[in-house]
């Protein structure tokens, strides 16, 4: 499975101080120097975390694709095709929430989305569904046409997470024939959200089906903890000397 890394929380944590680090540019040049096979962000219209500018020079500086996850709406959609990602991944998005909560209702906003993705097509820009595992939202994907769809890891993450292990692997069955379907139905397959270095382990089994594994928070998580040392030590050199 390919790895797409999410560096939307670098710049939540420059957002904190609205300073100019850490630099989710940087980041993504990182992630990519170390292997990433794609770098993902989220332009939110609240703007919480990741700004127009950061979009702008990721898709100019980075040379891996770039996943742009967006809310299908008009202000978005414009953004996306005068920066045209590799890849527009269409999410539901409430201001409120902490972070994307459910999956797009394709079912029930098909008209609707045919249409929205209608230029995106044109250009090339491939176009995929963020999507709980479920039939009728596979299926709504496929008539509406995307390219691919990302099934919403999150509710089996959680399960695993709070060690409700027989339901996190119905979950992952779930997962499977919704991945199983698309994939008969011609849709390439990708899934995210809630995945650690722990509950990723479960996915693994679905590697036949899932493509590309979209990953941030924790990623970005454990990156904090595994460089805290060496910025402490920089920091006391700095101030006590060599
Ligand atoms: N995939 C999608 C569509 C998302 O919205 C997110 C969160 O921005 C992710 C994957 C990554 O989720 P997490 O940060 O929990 O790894």
């Amino acid at each position: 499975m390919k790895l797409g890394v999410n560096i939307d929380h670098v710049a939540t944590v420059r957002q904190a101080r609205r300073t100019f680090e850490p630099s989710p540019v940087f980041a993504a040049l990182l992630a990519q120097q170390a292997g990433a096979d794609q770098i993902t962000l989220h332009l939110r219209e609240d703007r919480r975390h990741i700004q127009d500018r950061d979009l702008e020079l990721i898709k100019e500086l980075v040379i891996v694709p770039v996943n742009l996850e967006m809310a299908p709406v008009e202000e978005m959609r414009d953004i996306a095709l005068r920066v045209r990602p590799d890849r527009v991944t269409l999410v539901p998005e409430k201001r409120e929430e902490i972070t994307t909560e459910g999956g797009l209702d394709v079912a029930g906003m098909e008209s609707y989305l045919k249409e929205f993705i209608k230029p995106f097509r044109e250009k090339g820009i491939e176009v995929s569904f963020f999507i709980d595992p479920e039939e009728g939202q596979v299926r709504a994907s496929a008539r509406v046409e995307a390219d691919a769809i990302e099934l919403h890891t999150g509710t089996y993450a959680n399960l695993w997470n709070e060690h409700r292990f027989e339901e996190a692997r119905e979950e992952l069955e779930r997962l499977r024939r919704a991945g199983s379907l698309a994939k008969e139905l011609g849709l390439r397959v990708y899934a995210g959200h809630g995945l650690t270095y722990q509950n990723v382990k479960g996915i693994l089994a679905l590697s036949d089906i899932i493509e590309e594994l979209n990953i941030g928070h924790s990623i970005i998580a454990n990156s904090v903890i595994f460089g805290i040392e060496r910025a402490v030590k920089e920091m006391l050199r700095l101030i006590r000397g060599g």
